[in-house]
């Protein structure tokens, strides 16, 4: 199967995200999170919709399973084909999402330990007892068999997380980097290709992509590395 392209639009206004999504020629995902959905609200996603684009709502929910619920609801009715939240709201939070979304096409992916945070962090500020590398495997494995449909994770988490949930779950994973794109602040990265055989599903590009002089271009190489 092949891997798929998500553009994020992390941008301020909807004049720069309706002229990225146009700039970006074939792309067919684009993901919204806080920054944009903050400041221009459903009507950002109904626009990207309205473009003949799929939407990846990036709000990472967590809050009480019933409040989740509404929220999932909510993602779904705005014609959301994938929304995030996070695996450590547990069972009954994700699995309330889950039956909030039956029936519709949209998919849930759960987020399980941001990558910002350090063993360190993991173990003396969250107080779990585990490194990351063993809290991504459990908490994804928690969460597809509550009811997620797939996971977001780094690219080195990839074949952990694969591991842990097995071939059916979608795989989406940032920190890509063409080998013809500087790194900016991402400090471990692959490329399209490498994430696409460690098992990535859908990898999310920014700043390749945007800060290109043509990013239909951009587009058009990386659609033709993950092709390859
Ligand atoms: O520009 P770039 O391709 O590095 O952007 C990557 C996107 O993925 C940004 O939206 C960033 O917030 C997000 N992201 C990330 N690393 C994570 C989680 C999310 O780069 N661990």
């Amino acid at each position: 199967m092949s891997t798929e392209l998500i553009v994020g639009l992390d941008l301020d206004t909807r004049d720069e995200a309706i002229r990225a999504v146009t700039a970006c020629g074939d792309c067919r995902w684009f993901k919204i999170g806080s920054q944009l959905f903050t400041r221009c609200g459903p009507a950002i996603v109904e626009a990207v919709l309205g473009l003949g684009k799929n939407v990846f709502l990036d709000l990472k929910f967590h809050d009480i399973p019933n409040t989740v619920a509404h929220g999932a609801k909510a993602a779904a009715a705005l014609g959301a084909g994938l929304f995030t939240l996070h695996a450590s709201g547990g069972r009954k939070m994700i699995a309330a999402a889950r039956e909030a979304v039956e029936g519709t096409p949209a998919r849930i992916l759960a987020v399980t330990i941001l990558t910002s945070l350090s063993d360190d962090m993991v173990r003396n500020e969250i107080g779990l007892p585990e490194t990351a590398a063993q809290a991504v495997p459990r908490l994804a494995k928690l969460a597809v068999e509550s009811g997620a449909h797939g996971i977001v994770c780094s690219p080195q988490e990839i074949r952990l997380v694969r591991e842990a949930v097995g071939p059916g779950p979608i795989i989406v994973t940032p920190g890509i980097r063409p080998e013809w794109a500087g790194k900016d602040d991402q400090a471990r990265v692959m490329t399209p290709r490498e994430a696409a055989a460690a098992g990535a599903s859908m990898i999310v590009v920014v700043r390749p992509i945007l800060k290109h002089a043509q990013p239909a271009e951009a587009v058009r190489l990386v659609l033709e590395e993950l092709n390859a």
